[in-house]
């Protein structure tokens, strides 16, 4: 496996690098530092990363903010450019344009299945994620893209992120409210980020899965969420 770590941070890049680093050859990996939210840049990545690597056989839009506050950076990282990431990784691997295929998997939070009084837009931006990796699942098996798109939705990971929920700068209005978010990580409890691993390769693995909505929580581990049944498709289509 050949992989490309792409980070705003170049500290938190780096040093992921160097944790691939100690277990496999370094030739394997690169850091391409890159804020995802610029178009401009998040092109690039994906052109530098062919260009070194040669293919794109995955893409895992994983950049998230929360940010209540400034909370359309919230929408324009956590939705906008994981819509950019997964076109720009079907124009890569699907199909029609050359590509032989591959698996583009979206990171989105329970807080995308329900509603979170205290984190509104970050709720809204993953419930958008869930949607749109549903809905562009579809058009990749109507339209033979050999691309499958996955959604993974974990619960509270212990992860940096979690210290946002402490800073007035992140959280705004809702500041106030920090306690009663840390009363409910502790009733159900923090992930360790392994798990989360586990059901990424577990969506790499299984050629059946497309359009899938993976949830991961301490209590019931890894599993699916369940729809009713999906929309109408037209047989013309
Ligand atoms: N930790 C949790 O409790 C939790 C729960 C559910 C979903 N998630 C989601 O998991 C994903 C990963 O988050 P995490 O928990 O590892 O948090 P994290 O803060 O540790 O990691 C997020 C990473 O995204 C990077 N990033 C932020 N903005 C960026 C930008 N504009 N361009 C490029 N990189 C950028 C950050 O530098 C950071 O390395 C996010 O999408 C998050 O919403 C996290």
């Amino acid at each position: 496996m050949l992989v490309a770590l792409v980070d705003l941070n170049e500290e938190v890049g780096k040093a992921s690098k160097d944790a691939f680093d100690k277990q496999f050859d370094a030739q394997r990996t690169i850091f391409v530092p890159c804020d995802v939210s610029d178009e401009e840049k998040l092109k690039d990545a994906f052109q530098k990363t062919v260009q070194h690597f040669g293919q794109l056989d995955i893409v895992v839009n994983n950049a998230g903010v929360n940010n209540e506050k400034n909370w359309e950076i919230t929408v324009q990282i956590n939705l906008i450019s994981v819509i950019r990431g997964t076109y720009l990784g079907l124009e890569y691997m699907k199909n029609e344009n050359g590509g032989s295929g591959g698996a583009i998997v979206n990171i989105a939070s329970l807080a995308g299945l329900l509603p979170v009084a205290y984190q509104p837009v970050y709720s809204a931006s993953k419930h958008g994620v869930i949607g749109f990796t549903r809905s562009i699942a579809m058009a990749a098996t109507i339209g033979n893209y050999g691309v499958r798109v996955n959604a993974i939705c974990p619960g509270f990971v212990n992860t940096p992120i979690l210290q946002s929920i402490d800073k007035e700068e992140n959280m705004g209005q809702y500041s106030a409210y920090k306690q009663n978010i840390k009363d409910m990580i502790k009733f159900y409890g923090i992930i360790d980020p392994s798990l989360i691993a586990e059901g990424l390769i577990r969506i790499l693995e299984d050629d059946t899965l497309n359009g899938e909505v993976m949830k991961i929580t301490n209590k019931q581990g890894i599993h699916f969420h369940e729809y009713n049944s999906l929309p109408f498709q037209s047989k013309q289509q």
